[in-house]
């Protein structure tokens, strides 16, 4: 299959790559490198990889970028509430006005498929912090991040035409990739407890999904080879029902790492982004399941700083 893959070079698109270029697959990377390129160079001599440096919103660069695809895996964003916060214009124009467009001008160019990067942020706060929600549940996103990934979602669903469209709602991400992000919740209290001896968690009571970045990826790629009728305009939550925690969860599985860290407890009532999510559609109807946990993930990012093999944490390109 040729595959374009919009934000490639980011933290979940330079773990799928390599996995797609893995299975035979040639990928398209369309990239206006936010955080740097460096992610991409492991596959940049392979001869089904290509680099397009453009920016989603100049739509003669997705045409181009689009020339000779099968398939769209649209992950370019402004990723993240405070990122989205920080610029609201930008973040208008690249995930709502040039998702929109990439979504038309990929119908028009016949592409056959699309798949799109959404999140369980979408849920919002939960009425009954005892309950799941599942893909059926009421959508009720409390920040522009969120709000711009329900419209895409909704305008995927109503679009008509042959194309196969499928938005997953992705848990929070957490692991290593050779696009490194420390500004998510497991990496950063892992690297912040291990580097600064010292954790603030503000409100520790509140619930999330959680998900391995290389299990993101494989979730992507068994979408894209799963028959069409079984994933045209169906949203999955991909993550795993066992894999939702509270803050203070995440640190008792930490601690052993850094058992000489202080770590702060900063009491919050309200938190927009407390929901525990049921991952069972995408494991009943696509048999996916999770191949690490929150517990692996800790071990491995833990690894990563002890040994010096990331050693520059406070680098501005580790957070967006
Ligand atoms: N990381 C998570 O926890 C998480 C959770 C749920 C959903 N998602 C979604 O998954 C996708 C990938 O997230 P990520 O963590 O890899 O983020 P990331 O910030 O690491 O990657 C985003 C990539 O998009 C590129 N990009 C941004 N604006 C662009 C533009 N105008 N034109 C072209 N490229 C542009 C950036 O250069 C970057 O390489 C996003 O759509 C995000 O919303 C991520």
């Amino acid at each position: 299959m040729n595959i374009l893959v919009t934000g490639g070079a980011g933290y979940v698109g330079s773990t799928l790559v390599p996995m797609l270029l893995g299975e035979g697959n040639r990928v398209r990377v369309l990239d206006s490198l936010l955080h740097g390129g460096g992610s991409l160079l492991g596959v940049w001599a392979n001869p089904g990889f290509e680099f397009q440096l453009g920016d989603v919103r100049d739509r003669d660069a997705v045409r181009k970028a689009l020339l000779g695809i099968d398939a769209v895996v649209h992950l370019a964003a402004i990723v993240g509430d405070p990122a989205c916060a920080r610029q609201p214009e930008l973040a208008r124009e690249v995930n709502l006005d040039a998702s929109l467009t990439l979504l038309e001008d990929s119908k028009r160019a016949g592409v056959s498929r699309f798949v799109f990067a959404s999140t369980c942020s979408n849920y919002g706060k939960m009425s009954d912090p005892e309950s799941y929600v599942d893909e059926t549940s009421e959508l009720r996103p409390v920040s522009l991040y969120a709000e711009t990934k329900v419209a895409i979602e909704q305008a995927m669903l109503e679009s008509n035409g042959a194309m196969c469209k499928t938005p997953l709602r992705f848990a929070t991400v957490f692991g290593v990739s050779p696009r490194m992000r420390f500004d998510l919740t497991v990496n950063e209290f892992t690297l912040d407890l291990l580097t600064k001896k010292h954790l603030v968690v503000f409100g520790e009571q509140f619930w999330r999904p959680y998900i391995h970045v290389r299990d993101v990826a494989r979730a992507i790629c068994l979408v894209l080879a799963s028959p069409e009728n079984a994933v045209q305009g169906e949203v999955f939550n991909v993550g795993d029902t066992t894999e939702n925690y509270q803050k203070l969860q995440l640190v008792d599985l930490m601690r052993p790492y850094a058992p000489d860290a202080k770590v702060e407890f900063v009491r919050r009532e309200e938190d927009p982004r407390d929901y525990r999510v049921c991952f069972t559609k995408i494991n009943h109807r696509l048999g996916f399941d999770v191949s690490l946990t929150v517990r692996n993930g800790i071990e491995e990012v833990a690894w990563l700083v002890k040994h010096g093999v990331i050693s520059d944490f406070d680098a501005p390109a580790y957070r967006n």
